[in-house]
């Protein structure tokens, strides 16, 4: 489905926006919103481009810049941060070899820090994509990200 039939499923109203980019964000390869992306929305929509550029650019779900194929956020609110959050940012740094914000450049992965994810009882957690991890360990975060890489552990 290409970027016009994906936005079509939805009624040509602003109220639509957010759903709109949401959806085209999630369904792209490189988790971002590309500019023909958002050009083809304001004219769905009737509405400048740069006011689809202004609710893009506000809210840090969305972006504009390409992202790996796995979006890793991690998430530094406070009972995370407590029990052993902090050791799983700086291993994931480590292996990966990224600073937070930044994508691998295999493409494969992107790190994000992130607020609460509202898995407080497994903190420390993260999330890739849509999928929630809690518990993290050393051991788990390397099985985890060699099953991502396709390496058996
Ligand atoms: S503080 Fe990390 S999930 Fe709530």
């Amino acid at each position: 489905m290409d970027i016009k039939d994906r936005i079509r499923r939805f009624p040509p109203q602003r109220d639509y926006l957010l759903n709109i980019l949401h959806d085209l964000q999630q369904h792209d390869h490189r988790q971002h919103l590309p500019r023909e992306a958002l050009q083809a929305v304001a004219e769905y929509l009737n509405i400048t481009l740069s006011a689809v550029y202004g609710v893009a650019g506000y809210y840090s779900m969305f972006s504009l810049e390409p992202r790996g194929k796995y979006l890793i956020r991690v998430c530094k609110s406070p009972v995370c941060c407590t029990r052993g959050a902090f050791p799983i940012i700086e291993a994931l740094k480590e292996k990966l070899g990224v600073e937070a914000g930044e994508t691998t450049a295999d493409g494969l992965f992107t790190l994000e820090m992130t607020e609460c994810l509202g898995g407080c009882d497994g903190a420390p957690c993260m999330m890739i994509n849509e999928h929630h991890y809690g518990g993290l360990t050393a051991g788990s975060l390397n099985r985890i990200l060699n099953r991502l890489k396709g390496v058996s552990s």
